[in-house]
C-alpha cells in the first residue's frame, strides 16, 4: 500500500486552531476559577484575565468567520448523514478490533461525519451561547450591576447557568477531541497535521482515487446510506 503526502491544514487554519485552543483552555482555566472551583490566579485576576481572553475569541472568531466565508471552507461543515453510523461503530467498537477507519481524510473533505456534525454544532450553537451569554454576563456586572436594561435581563441566573452549562460542554469536547487526535493513522499523525499542515495519506486504491470523507472506501456498501457528500470546495 502507498502513502501520499497531503497538504490539509492551511497556515490561517493552523494558526486559528491553536489560538482557538489555547484561548478556549484558557477561558476555562480563569472562568472555573471565577465560578469559585479552585483557587490559581485569584479571583479579580482571574476576573481580568477572563475578560482580555473573551475580547481577544471574539476577535479570532471574527477574522475565521470570514475566512470561512471567503474560502468556501465552511463546506466542511455540512452535515451529512452518510457513513455517520459506520463512523460512530468504529469509535465504539471497530478502532478496539484494529478495523481500517471507514472514513478517509483529503484535503477537500477533511472531516468525518461525526466531526462535521459536532464541529457545526460547536460553531453555531455553543461558541455563540457562550459569546452572547458572556457578553451579557459583562454588560450585566460592568459597568451596570443592576442588570441589563435595554434588553430587559433582570437576572444573572438563566446567563451564568447557560454560561457555565457551555463550559463543561467544552471541557467535555476538549477532552474527546484530544483523545480522538490520537486514533489517528499514527498517535502523532493528527497532531502533526495540525501543526505543519501536512498529512500522510493511505494511497491504496487502484488509480490513487482515494474515498473522500464521508465516502466510503471501495470495499464498503452504500446501499443502506443513499445520501450522498454534500460537494466540498478545493481550497486547502
Ligand atoms: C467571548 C466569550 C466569553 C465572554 C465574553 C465571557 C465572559 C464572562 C464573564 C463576564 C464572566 C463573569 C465574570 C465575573 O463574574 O466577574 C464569565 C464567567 C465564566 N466564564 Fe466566560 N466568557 C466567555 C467565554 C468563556 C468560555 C469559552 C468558557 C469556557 C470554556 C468560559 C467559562 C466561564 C465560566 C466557567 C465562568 C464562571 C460562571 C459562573 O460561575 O457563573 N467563558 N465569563
Amino acid at each position: 500500500m502507498s502513502e501520499k503526502k497531503v497538504y490539509i491544514y492551511t497556515r490561517f487554519e493552523r494558526f486559528w486552531h491553536w489560538m482557538q485552543a489555547m484561548l478556549i483552555f484558557f477561558l476555562l482555566l480563569t472562568g472555573f476559577e471565577v465560578h469559585g472551583s479552585y483557587k490559581f490566579f485569584g479571583y479579580d485576576q482571574a476576573v481580568r484575565y477572563h475578560a482580555v481572553a473573551a475580547y481577544a475569541l471574539i476577535v479570532l472568531i471574527a477574522f475565521a468567520i470570514f475566512w470561512h466565508a471567503v474560502t468556501g471552507q465552511w463546506k466542511q461543515y455540512v452535515p451529512t448523514r452518510k457513513m455517520l453510523t459506520a463512523q460512530l461503530r468504529y469509535y465504539i467498537l471497530g478502532i478496539f478490533r484494529d478495523e481500517p477507519h471507514p472514513t478517509r481524510k483529503t484535503a477537500l473533505s477533511k472531516l468525518n461525519p461525526l466531526q462535521r456534525l459536532v464541529y457545526l454544532g460547536l460553531k453555531i450553537l455553543v461558541i455563540p451561547v457562550m459569546v452572547i451569554s458572556g457578553v451579557l454576563y459583562m454588560l450585566y456586572r460592568y459597568p451596570s450591576s443592576h442588570g441589563v436594561a435595554a434588553i430587559n435581563v433582570d437576572s444573572l441566573t438563566f446567563i451564568a447557568v447557560l454560561h457555565t452549562a457551555g463550559a463543561f460542554a467544552l471541557a467535555f469536547f476538549i477532552i474527546a477531541h484530544v483523545y480522538l487526535t490520537t486514533t489517528g493513522r499514527t498517535v502523532t499523525s493528527n497532531l502533526e497535521a495540525m501543526m505543519t499542515g501536512y498529512e500522510v495519506i493511505e494511497d491504496d486504491t487502484p488509480d490513487g482515487e482515494a474515498p473522500e470523507r464521508g465516502e466510503p472506501r471501495p470495499d464498503e456498501t452504500t446501499s443502506d446510506h443513499p445520501e450522498h457528500a454534500p460537494e466540498i470546495a478545493a481550497n486547502a
